[in-house]
């Protein structure tokens, strides 16, 4: 296992659109096992492959405070079951320090493939419809600060670049 480097915006790989996974094999899993050991010790509790630097359509979560419920989400695609729209505060791995109110739908249905290469279906609300709709988002070259204003985002696109300039790196 190994801890991967996380790609940080504005990345343009971050923007990049990952490939379907045609078949689950060991470099699958390994890549699962890295991506797990990268989110785990990044404090994440989601991690999608396009943030490693793998345009592969895999995602792996753990929403549990004591890291026991570890979830995998390979070729995921979602349905809407109830349009209406939930406030989140969401934040990134990808973009460290930024935390902003986003809206997406609270009630969807999950179709993904499992490590096993099995397809399974998870009908999800509150903290993992929005969670996996972040992930997905990011193998689609999406980010959450893509949703918020134009005054908001350059906001933030002033902050970070900021935030570098004034950060030693030793
Ligand atoms: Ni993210």
């Amino acid at each position: 296992m190994a801890i991967l480097p996380i790609l940080k915006y504005p990345d343009p790989r971050l923007r990049n659109k990952a490939k379907e996974v045609q078949t689950v094999n060991k470099k699958t899993q390994s890549l699962i096992d890295d991506m797990f050991e990268t989110m785990i010790d990044a404090k994440g509790i989601g991690l999608a492959a396009t943030q490693v630097d793998v345009h592969k359509r895999v995602i792996v979560m753990d929403l549990s405070e004591d890291r026991s419920d570890p979830r995998i989400f390979i070729n995921p695609s979602i349905e809407v079951l109830d349009e209406t729209t939930q406030p989140y505060d969401e934040g990134c791995l990808s973009i460290p320090g930024v935390y902003e109110t986003v809206e997406r739908p609270n009630h969807v249905m999950i179709t993904a493939t499992d490590r096993n290469g099995d397809i399974f279906n998870e009908e999800a609300t509150g903290l993992l419809a929005v969670c996996i709709q972040h992930e997905i988002d990011h193998l689609e070259g999406i980010l959450f600060i893509d949703y918020l204003s134009k005054l908001k985002k350059s906001i933030i696109i002033k902050k970070l670049s900021k935030l570098k300039s004034n950060t030693a790196i030793l």
